[in-house]
This record gives structure tokens, sequence and C-alpha cells, in this order.
């Protein structure tokens, strides 16, 4: 392992090279005119995997874009550990001019690499790939473990045709345990091992009223403006507490029992960090839980965009035929997207008005997870933190969504680990996306340091 380490120490600069390359190719997997570049992003990862020493490489065509397999079978008897990960990317979306370099012209400023997908999750992936590389190097050309690849391009688009080649290659994916490492952890020099993810409903709101826009003078005062009814619908899915008003919507919410509420306690997310990291005046939501179990344990229901009527230059006196709302759901362990989306479609039924109709569509879901913390696996990656970080990890819930954990738990039947190297100041999605050189380092350690681990294990150790 000390020469899997040294080899990383050694390539510096070639790795931080070789990822802008990546960083480079523009694969928003939501923008069909960027179709080009997410497919040569499938071929980069593809190519990489390849160099590292991985054998049966693949693309897999889908109805979108490509998901990119690979694997490295020596070890017969060892475990085989699936890692999973996504080459796609969130959107630039920038209107208040914000990123202060090119999204797609990776730069390094201090301690960082500038790029969007630097942190999620090209540069997580490339830390894997790396891994493999460094193992290889350091072992002759053989890997303590076998290794298959699962890197998707849809992640940011919630995976629509993951679950269903998932189901199609069992035989293909079949595994030990699986790594993904598309998290974040706590500090450079504090790891944390992430134990939840919310799930999501994601849906649309439409209000309709006349068939058509009207002049606001003529008809004014006479029309239930659609807008209006559609902030009103989602004004009246929240309690003033910040609670949801939804019937049903808490009934299959697992609780946090005292033990893991003092668990949690142990890593406060104070309202000075929350405000540095938000910008926003004050906090807001339950006030019976702290912001760390706001964020890991509680479902939410947000307002992701609205809008209908006038919107351009200057005034125009209209009233708008129909207005729309993106809302979604963050949910946990025990709620199903599913059944959410009914309950939601009840409740806003419930609250439209006779003057408009109200339509809802479901646009995606992901079951929430909870992965049980006391497993071998588990303890291999707290192992390998150990190692690749020098500090001893400690337990996270996150707020974000990887629908594909629940998937692989359903589906494959073993333990998921999350192993991340990200921070929470990353800037995921959003302006000056980063990504901490020295995470990155240190993060090729340790997914090195983990195949190491897990090879201590049997499969039969380390299955559920
Ligand atoms: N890497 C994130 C998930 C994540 C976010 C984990 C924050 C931990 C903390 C992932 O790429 C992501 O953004 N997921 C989407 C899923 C959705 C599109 C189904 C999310 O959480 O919004
Ligand atoms: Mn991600
Ligand atoms: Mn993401």
């Amino acid at each position: 392992m000390t020469d899997a380490f040294s080899y990383v120490d050694s390539h510096r600069d070639h790795f931080l090279a070789e990822l802008k390359e990546y960083l480079a190719i523009q694969s928003i997997s939501t923008l069909s005119e960027k179709n080009d570049e997410t497919r040569r992003a499938a071929e980069w990862t593809a190519e990489k995997l390849r160099a590292a020493g991985l054998s049966e490489v693949q693309i897999y065509p889908t109805p979108k874009h490509p998901i990119v397999y690979g694997a490295w079978l020596g070890a017969p008897g060892a475990p085989t550990v699936l890692i999973y990960g996504h080459y796609d990317v969130q959107p630039v979306d920038d209107p208040e001019k914000k990123w202060v370099s090119d999204p797609f012209t990776p730069e390094v400023r201090g301690e960082n690499l500038y790029a969007r997908g630097a942190s999620d999750d090209k540069g997580q992936v490339y830390a894997n790939i790396k891994a493999i590389e460094a193992l290889m190097h350091a072992n002759g050309g053989r890997l303590p473990v076998n290794v298959k690849f699962l890197i998707e391009g849809e992640e940011e688009i919630g995976s629509p045709n993951l679950d269903h080649f998932i189901n199609a290659n069992k035989d293909l994916l079949a595994c030990d345990v699986a790594v993904i490492s598309d998290t974040a952890i706590l500090a450079p020099d504090q790891p944390s091992i992430v134990y939840a993810l919310r799930g999501l409903t994601y849906l649309e709101i439409e209000v309709h009223g006349p068939d058509h826009d009207l002049h606001s003078g003529q008809f004014g005062g006479t029309v239930h403006n659609p807008l209006q009814a559609l902030c009103e619908i989602i004004a009246a899915l929240h309690n003033p507490d910040g609670s949801i008003a939804i019937e049903g919507f808490y009934d299959k919410v697992r609780p946090i029992d005292a033990a893991e509420r003092e668990a949690m306690a142990k890593t406060p997310l104070s309202e000075e960090t929350w405000r540095t990291q938000t910008g926003a005046p004050h906090s807001w939501g339950e006030p019976a839980y702290t912001l760390r179990e706001r964020i890991g344990a509680r479902p939410t229901l947000e307002v992701n965009g609205i809008w209908g009527g006038f919107t351009g230059e200057g005034s125009k006196t209209v009233l708008p035929a129909k207005a729309t709302a993106k809302v979604s759901c963050r949910l946990v362990a025990d709620q199903d997207p599913y059944e959410v989306e009914e309950l939601i479609r009840a409740q806003v039924k419930k609250l439209t008005p006779p003057t408009v109709k109200s339509l809802v569509r479901g646009l995606n879901h992901g079951y929430p997870a909870i992965v049980p913390i006391d497993s071998a696996a588990v303890g291999a990656a707290v192992a390998a933190y150990r190692r690749g970080f020098g500090a001893e990890p400690v337990f996270l819930r996150e707020g974000g969504s990887i629908p594909v954990v629940a998937t692989f738990y359903k589906v494959l039947g073993v333990p998921v680990l999350l192993v991340g190297y990200g921070l929470p100041d990353d800037g995921a999605h959003g302006p000056n996306e980063k990504y901490n050189l020295t995470c990155l380092y240190n993060g090729i350690k340790t997914s090195a340091a983990l195949l190491e681990e897990i090879s201590k294990l049997t499969p039969e150790k380390l299955r559920l």
C-alpha cells in the first residue's frame, strides 16, 4: 500500500492535468444540445478505465445517455466490489454572473480546482479510477479484489434508464458490496461516512383559469388569477411552523430515536455555519428539530420554480390563462415516492377552488436509503478513511438523493458504502463549483485503501 500511496504522491500534477481534461467536457445531461459532449464524457471515462487496467470496458447505450461499464475479475474467491458514479453534470445557469472563471475551463485557485462537475461527480469518479491505477501499479498489474465500475450519465436527471439496466444485467453487476463516491465529508481533516440519504418526489403543478390571456382591465376583479390561485395552493401546503400540511404525509416517516438524536448532536450544524454556507439571513423550518436533523432526517416540500403571465421587460396588463410550479419533496425512510405523489395530488385537488382547474404531473421519483453502520463493510470504510485522510471518520445523514442506493439494495441485495470525497462548501449545482485538491489526492488513497481493506473480508462477511 505504501507503494500505491507513493504512486499517488508522485503523480499529483499528472492527475490534476488529466482531471482538467475530464472537467472541460460539457456533459450536461439535461440539455439535448450537449448530447455529443455527454457522449464524449462517456468515452473519456471508458478510456481511462481501460488505461487504469480494467479489461472488460464497454459503453452500453440507453434511450438517452450511455452507461459506462468496466471490470477486472482476476481475483477468484476474493470479494467483488461494484463502484458507481456519474459523469454527467448540472447545467451552468448563471443569471447573477457569479462564476469567476469559465465553468468548463478548469482553473486552480488556491487549494481548489474550479469547474462544473469538479466535486459532483467527475472529481470523485476520477479518484476511484486512479485508485485502480495506483493499486495495479503497486501490485504488479493485479488488484486485491474483483472490481466492477458502473458510471452513468443520467444521475442529474433522475437516472431514468438506470433501474432498467440494473434489472436487466443482474449477472453482469453481481457483487458483494457497492461503493459510491458522490457525497461530502465534513472537512479535509474530518472525513465522514454517509449512512442515510433522502428520497425524492418531483412534480409539476399547473393551474388553468380562462382559456386565453385576458385584459386585466376588462376582466380584473371577476377572474380568479391562476398565478394567485397557484400561490394560494402552494402556500397551503405548509403549516405556519414549517411542517407540511398534506394529509398522511408523515404517516410513514421513521422517527429519529433518542440514541440517534444524541449521535447526530455530536456533529452539530450551527446557525452561524449555516448562515455562511447559505448567505440567508435566518434559518427556517420545524422548530422541534435541529438544523442537522431537518436536513438529514426530516422530509420537506420545496418550490423549485414558478412561472406564468408576463415576465418580460416593462409592464403588460394581463390576466394569464395558466400558471405552473415545479414542486419537490425530499423524503426519508420509510416514505414511498409514488405514494407521496398520490398524497400531494389528493391535497392539491382538495385545495383547488371551483374558480380554476389544476393538474399534477409526476416527473421523477427516488427512494430514500438508510445504511446499517455496524456492518463489516462499514468497518472497512472506516479503516480506509483513517489511512487515506489520517483521521477517524464520523457518521452523517445527508439531505441529498442518490436513488440508485435503494436499487442496489433491492435488486443486487448488497451493502452500499457512501464513501465521498466532496466538501459541504463545494458549491455542487451552483456557481463556482470546486474540488479541494487535498480531497482529490486523499480520496484516491482512501479509495485504494478501501479495496485493500475489503480484500481482508470474505464475500460472506461482507453481505448483509
Ligand atoms: N451527488 C448528489 C447527491 C448528494 C447531494 C449527496 C448532496 C449528498 C449531498 C447527486 O448528484 C444529486 O445531485 N442528486 C440529485 C438527485 C435527483 C436528480 C434525483 C439531488 O439530490 O437533487
Ligand atoms: Mn452527484
Ligand atoms: Mn448532483
